[in-house]
């Protein structure tokens, strides 16, 4: 009696919540996260296509068996509460043959055998046509970009142009892109989802993934295979333009940026140089050619900081500089012991990269 007392408690319990249970799910649709639905390349297309009928095929199978069941339990209930009424209304023959003999076999071979094997083999065969589709290596791509897996940020080379930048992979809309992926240390995977599905960056090994968008917006990709304490902090942004657009940000990414003029600033590139900052960092048309960490020379211009999980602005740039620790334990960035005014100096030449 106590556990039939303490089950129903708890069940009351859990039945008053899980209307909220239900409002969560619900709301964890919203806010800004990609969603496989929201497809925009041809990789995602044909992946939300095979869901779509995995969902449509479980659901059809889930409402034919509740049904089963449900007529089961109401005949059975039937039985229970008038076995002689029940035994004319659902019988017509041998009672034992009708509830456990040849009819049943034959809905065990139909529904237990025939059926799903069918269904099991339209799964199958459409699968593999998906499989086959996004693995084709012999697609043609109108650009092709390295992308490193690190922890906990991404290294973007463009093979064709001399161009390494971080965390933001520029592409032409419409356009095939051949992204070639590879790691500098544990697995990582790349997944951006409204684009395509994930491939593992697995180091000393380079996988290859097409990618293209439909139309110009900025997807955010996500490192999909747990690398670390960081894991959850390393984001990146595919950003689509335009093809003439990106044509004129390729240009652009080409020139070294601008020698700084501002006396502060300058000051700032001179601590640059002159501190531990170059050993790790490289930016063009400066000595500084460290590559543990992301290239700077064009930081100013990113959306991002830290693989996406700080907006670029002075603000979180200082704070960041000041004690990266705080926002990513672990990350190979020490913190700095730079003066205010040194600080200042040095936000001020960052400012400049763009
Ligand atoms: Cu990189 Cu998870």
């Amino acid at each position: 009696m106590v556990s039939c007392k303490y089950f129903s408690n708890c069940c009351d319990r859990w039945g008053r919540l899980a209307p909220f249970a239900l409002i969560l799910v619900f709301l964890s649709g919203c806010g800004e996260a990609p969603a496989i639905f929201d497809a925009a390349g041809q990789g995602a297309k044909q992946i939300n296509s095979l869901w779509w009928l995995l969902f449509g095929l479980g659901s059809a199978v889930y409402v034919v068996v509740m049904g089963y069941l449900l007529l089961a339990l109401y005949r059975r209930r039937q039985l229970t509460i008038d076995p002689i009424m029940a035994k004319d209304t659902v019988t017509e023959g041998n009672p034992e043959e009708d509830h456990l003999g040849s009819g049943n076999t034959r809905v065990v071979i139909w529904g237990g055998i025939i059926i799903p094997t069918l269904i099991l083999l339209v799964v199958y065969g459409f699968t593999f046509r998906t499989l086959w589709a996004l693995s084709a290596n012999d697609q043609e791509a109108d650009l092709t970009i390295e992308v490193i897996g690190h922890q906990w940020w991404w290294e973007v080379r463009y093979a064709d142009h001399p161009i390494i930048t971080a965390n933001e992979i520029h592409i032409p809309v419409g356009q095939s892109v051949r992204i070639q992926l590879t790691s500098a240390d544990v697995i990582h995977s790349f997944w951006v989802p409204e684009l395509h599905g994930k491939l593992d960056m697995i180091p000393g090994r380079v996988n290859t993934i097409w990618i293209d968008a439909d139309h110009p917006d900025e997807y955010w990709g996500i490192c999909a295979e747990f690398c670390g304490t960081q894991h959850a902090k390393m984001f990146f942004l595919v950003i689509a333009l335009p093809p003439a657009e990106f044509d004129a940000w390729l240009s652009e990414q080409q020139q070294a940026p601008p020698a700084p003029t501002a006396a502060v600033a300058q000051q700032g590139q001179q601590l640059f140089l002159d501190s531990a900052c170059a050993k790790c960092h490289a930016i063009a048309g400066t000595s500084a050619k460290g590559r543990f960490g992301p290239d700077l020379t064009h930081l100013a211009s990113r959306r991002t900081l830290a693989s996406g999980i700080l907006e670029n602005n002075l603000d979180n740039l200082g704070a960041w500089l000041v004690d990266p620790q705080h926002f990513k334990s672990g990350n190979l960035m020490p913190a700095s012991d730079l003066s205010n005014d040194e600080l200042q100096a040095m936000l001020a030449y960052l400012q400049t990269l763009q």
